[in-house]
């Protein structure tokens, strides 16, 4: 089969951006299946850094159609706006992008209900990206959301927005329905050849051997079932998010690509195990440029956590690792690894505690490697790095039990150490 889901191992921000790019040279299609525009993918375009939120990475390549899944929740003004940059940039869109009528729709009150509910005193505050993704799934699985499909006559859509504000949120004197009809009727009419039914189209052509990179956005550890609940968002990027959020089967499915950094990162709040002491966190954090391409919050930067990888390869039956932003450990002394969790005082191998109750308690039990102090970005062989780099990298493939077949060393494509084929 040649399709390649793309899944992020942790938190999310692992640069799974550059690596469908990366693939989607040769993919004949790229998919999003879930998430909305709190996902943020910076991808290096002509050397200029392109922050895209809703559009599939692979749109670089001039070759490849992107396709945004039923799975998705869509801010179409947004949307709009960010097919409007990338054209303005020379990245021909239009015939390239198809947009799934059966995706659910984030209008202006999801963002306002967002907000108001991270704001609300004695609310858990979830350090969310306010972008109206909880509401807007919240509203999909009470069956009164509004999807693309609906959107495409003013009456019908005017009429769903009646019922919505009566019905569900009682607040149809807030909103001037009329206005909001039609500000998006005009921007779905803009959006006209865009709007398909994107699963017998990925279907058909799965069936006819093309190659399809299926792309997460967030990663297992924020997926609303297996991540570190309720610090998570309201999707799922693990691996049955793409059957779920495409309609392909799972038998479709050939391969899958675990995205990890060769530390860790999460945005947000929640518990973070390996995060790393005070006084080094915030230069490293400068150095790695790890702030959030969505909100620009600082990212909270810790070691490799094992256990949580594992558990994610675990639950999205993980064919390989992308081990990125390798380049960001130069001159760092010792490097560690989190290879167990210690719970009330014993050693829990291999299992992630489902709660965050026990996760904030562990401690992580580390293993320390030897650094380099060497500038690795750029380096595309593996032969040119140091050779406590080159230790590093494989003592993970021996603690994971598993190939790392792509190796990122900077942003750019050429960044990139490849030691499998992939297609
Ligand atoms: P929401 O997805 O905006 O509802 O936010 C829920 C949680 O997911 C928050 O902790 C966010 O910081 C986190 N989150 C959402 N999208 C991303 C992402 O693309 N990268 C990293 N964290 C994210």
């Amino acid at each position: 089969m040649n399709t390649v889901a793309i899944i992020g191992m942790l938190w999310g921000d692992e640069g799974k951006g550059k690596i469908v790019d990366l693939l989607s040279e040769q993919a004949n299609i790229v998919v999003r299946y879930q998430g909305g525009t709190n996902a943020g993918h910076t991808v290096c375009f002509k050397g200029k850094p392109l922050p895209l939120h809703m559009i599939p990475s692979g749109i670089f390549n001039e070759k490849t159609v992107c396709v945004i899944g039923n799975g998705c929740v869509i801010n179409l003004k947004s949307l709009y706006e960010e097919i409007l940059l990338l054209e303005s940039e020379g990245v021909d869109v239009r015939g390239r992008l198809f947009i799934s009528k059966r995706a659910h729709v984030t209008f202006p009150f999801h963002i306002e209900i967002d907000k108001n509910i991270e704001k609300k005193k004695g609310s858990r505050k979830l350090g969310t990206t306010f972008k109206g993704i909880g509401p807007c799934y919240t509203d999909k699985f009470a069956r009164v959301g509004i999807r693309v499909v609906d959107m495409l006559q003013r009456e019908e859509l005017e009429a769903l927005l009646e019922s919505y504000f009566s019905t569900f949120t009682g607040r149809k004197d807030e909103f001037d329905i009329k206005c909001i009809a039609e500000d998006y009727t005009k921007i779905v009419q803009e959006l006209g050849d865009y709007i398909i039914d994107t699963v017998s189209f990925l279907n058909r052509e799965i069936d006819g051997n093309k190659r399809v990179v299926f792309e997460s956005a967030q990663g297992t550890l924020l997926d609303v079932d297996f991540g570190t609940y309720p610090y998570v968002t309201s999707s799922n990027p693990t691996i049955g998010g793409v059957c779920t959020g495409t309609g392909v089967a799972s038998n479709k499915i050939g391969r899958v690509i675990g995205v990890a950094k060769a530390y860790s990162t999460r945005v947000g709040k929640g518990p973070f195990p390996t995060q790393f002491e005070e006084g080094f966190e915030e230069p490293f954090r400068k150095k790695a440029k790890e702030y959030g391409a969505t909100t620009g919050r600082p990212r909270r930067c810790g070691w490799f956590d094992a256990v949580g990888v594992g558990y994610s390869q675990m639950i999205n039956g993980v064919s390989s690792i992308a081990l990125t932003k390798l380049d960001c450990l130069s001159g760092v002394d010792k490097i560690k690894v989190c290879v167990a969790y210690k719970i009330n005082g014993k050693n829990g191998k291999a299992s992630f505690p489902p709660d965050t109750a026990s996760l904030s308690r562990t401690k992580p039990v580390y293993e320390k490697f030897d650094g380099w102090e060497e500038d690795i970005r750029g380096v595309n062989n593996e032969k040119a790095l140091p050779r406590n780099a080159i230790k590093y990298f494989k003592a993970l493939e021996d603690i994971l039990r598993i190939k790392i077949s792509i190796v990122s060393t900077g942003p750019d494509r050429k960044d990139t150490i490849l030691r499998e084929k992939i297609w």
